[in-house]
């Protein structure tokens, strides 16, 4: 079951939170993993260390995904690394919630440019190495599913995101490229600390009062799709964007 030998996979902003825990999920099932992170060194050099303790093969590649330029050298450094790519995750995200009348032109930019162009940067330069059978997943938001106030360029930009997901999987199909999404709720990362969700304790019981499973998700809850959805287990599913999130609504 999802087994994951031979296959070569790229997880961006993998230094920290879910991105790390995918990172080293990949690596457990048998793929080799670029660990990308944007400044975050020790983080990535962490994870790179805890998968190479479990056997596995893993490189860190600094790189800022919404720069053209890096997202081409952190997939040409892959590829010198271990010679080809089968798996793109596109995980780094910033996140940010502002009134609209606070809304800035700098945190519009700054939350699409790496949550959306970023995600496009990086699946542009890595077509051209993604073999028949590979994979694209895109991390979206289980808040987009009912969004709240101040979430407006968040949420847009996930929104974004999971038009995308469906229309490369229509556009990539005849490639024998998948491409799938996930939708996280409500996970304890090094992210909502620093947002500070962790010690509003209204807004926890919040999100968890909305959380069926009643609890915050954690990393390791959410990396489990999408190994499955890298596999060739997921070989028929394509377009499909998964709620990983203990039924948040
Ligand atoms: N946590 C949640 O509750 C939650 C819920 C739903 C969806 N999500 C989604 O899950 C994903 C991960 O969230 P998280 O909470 O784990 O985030 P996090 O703890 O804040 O970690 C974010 C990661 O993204 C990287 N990153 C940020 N900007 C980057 C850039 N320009 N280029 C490359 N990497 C960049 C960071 O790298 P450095 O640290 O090296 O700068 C870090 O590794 C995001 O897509 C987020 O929207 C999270």
């Amino acid at each position: 079951m999802n087994d994951l030998g031979g296959k070569v996979a790229i997880v961006t902003g993998a230094s920290k939170g879910i991105g790390a825990a995918i990172a080293k999920s990949l690596a457990r099932a048998g793929a080799r993993v670029t660990v990308n992170y944007a400044s975050s060194r020790e983080g990535a050099d962490a994870v790179v260390a805890a998968i190479e303790r479990n056997g596995g093969q893993s490189i860190a590649i600094q790189g800022d995904v919404s720069l053209a330029a890096d997202a081409q050298r952190i997939v040409t450094q892959a590829i010198t690394a271990f010679g080809s790519l089968d798996i793109l995750v596109n995980n780094a995200a910033v996140f940010d919630f502002h009134a609209i009348e606070q809304i800035t032109e700098a945190a519009f930019h700054q939350q699409f440019n790496v949550n959306v162009l970023g995600a496009l940067l990086m699946t542009q330069s890595a077509l051209p190495y993604l073999r028949r059978g590979g994979s694209i997943i895109n991390v979206s938001s289980a808040g987009i599913l009912t969004p709240g106030p101040g979430s407006t360029i968040y949420a847009g930009s996930k929104a974004a995101i999971d038009t995308m997901t469906q229309t490369w999987a229509a556009e990539l199909g005849p490639r024998g490229i998948r491409v799938n999404g996930i939708r996280p709720g409500a996970t304890e990362t090094e992210g909502n600390h620093r947002l500070g969700t962790m010690g509003d304790i209204a807004m926890v019981q919040m999100l968890i009062d909305r959380t069926p499973a009643g609890r915050f998700g954690q990393p390791e809850d959410i990396a489990p799709t999408v190994v499955f959805l890298a596999s060739d287990d997921a070989g028929w599913v394509t377009g499909e964007i998964i709620n990983v999130a203990g039924g948040y609504r």
